[in-house]
């Protein structure tokens, strides 16, 4: 805070990646199913926002610098949605300088990082407005109503979101860390994002998951997503990896299945991700080494791996995998918490 007519906040947020998927929405930005992320520390956005009381209503917003206009009308959405929780926001200008740590053109979706970055500045701007400490629970119901997934990047190395009878606690209208559930076998792991599609998605999540509005499977899909939920739980505390493996890779096929067979259907994956699914599989069955894929709604292919192999995955599966990707390229991140407040 500077004074009264001026507020200012800065915070980095990390992306996440779904083990459990959120595919379908009710109500206003609620999940139709429960889900859980682990978080990608090296992945991130850093934003600073000002609100003065100056030209109250106007936004701008800008990416390394630029101004981007674009951005402008996915953050007013975001605003409306969300000023029944801050109704001093309409009394106040906002300026967003935003950044990203990965290339914008990598096929990594921001808006995770992005609005739970956006998120962490409103909630402590609010909490300085009203006297109140910052609160974590209330900065993932912001980012929430900005993108689902969003809310899962706050809080924690691994988060679930979503009511649930087996997570105490849990909740549709924020996330939750779930990090004291996590075997020791599970410390230490990263993901390699395979770079197959830069370019941006011919379907967005969010018109993806409109179309579960009307699709054949959605009902059986939502309940075998909350039954996955309840076997990773049992899975990441009792560190069998095998479980793990097997439990991931189907939730991310199902995912792409239910995209394939949704009116109008349709395909996100590319030759090239299918290539690296099956490398991935055969390199796991030959050398013991779990490592382990996902996807979230694009071609490229996260692969999931406990650090101590990162040398030898560089040096054996990674150049072949990465003949795969558009130019050769792959990002690394560790998996763990990332969320910073900015100076
Ligand atoms: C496939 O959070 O991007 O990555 O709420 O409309 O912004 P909106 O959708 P979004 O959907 C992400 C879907 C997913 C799976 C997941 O992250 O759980």
């Amino acid at each position: 805070m500077i004074n009264k007519n001026k507020y200012e906040a800065a915070w980095r947020c990390p992306s996440n990646i779904a083990l459990v998927k959120y595919w379908g929405k009710k109500g206003k930005q609620l999940p139709a199913n429960a889900s859980l992320s682990f978080t990608l520390a090296d992945l991130y956005t850093e934003t600073k926002l000002t609100c003065a009381s100056e030209e109250p209503g106007n936004i701008q917003v800008f990416l390394d610098g630029a101004r981007q206009i674009s951005f402008e009308p996915k953050i007013r959405e975001f605003l409306a949605r969300i000023d029944d929780l801050l109704p001093w926001l309409k009394d106040y200008s906002l300026t967003i300088h935003t950044s990203n740590n990965f290339p914008h053109s990598s096929g990594i979706a921001s808006s995770a990082s992005g609005l739970g970055a956006l998120a962490l500045c409103l909630a402590e701007i609010h909490a300085s407005l009203s006297n109140q400490s910052p609160d974590v629970q209330f900065a993932s119901e912001l980012a929430r109503l900005g993108s689902g997934s969003a809310c899962r990047s706050i809080n924690g190395t691994a988060a679930m979101w979503g009511e649930h009878p087996d997570f105490h606690g849990s909740s549709d209208r924020y996330a939750i860390s779930v990090d004291h559930l996590l075997h020791p076998e599970f410390q230490g792991w990263m993901d390699a994002v395979m770079l197959v599609e830069t370019g941006s998605k011919s379907v967005s999540s969010t018109q993806g998951h409109a179309l579960l509005q009307e699709h054949p499977y959605a009902k059986s899909r939502f309940q075998e997503a909350n039954r996955n939920m309840s076997r990773l739980k049992h899975v990441l505390q009792q560190g069998d990896i095998q479980a793990f493996a097997d439990l991931v890779e189907s939730e991310a096929l199902q995912l792409h299945a239910m995209m394939m067979c949704s009116s109008p259907s349709y395909m996100l994956m590319q030759p090239e991700t299918l290539r690296i699914i099956k490398e991935v599989r055969a390199f796991r069955e030959q050398s013991g080494i779990p490592v382990v894929f996902t996807l979230d709604a694009g071609a490229n292919v996260h692969v999931l791996f406990p650090g101590q192999h990162r040398i030898h995955l560089g040096e054996t599966l990674f150049p072949m995998l990465a003949e795969a990707c558009e130019g050769g390229k792959y990002i690394c991140s560790t998996i763990g918490p990332g969320v910073k407040r900015l100076t």
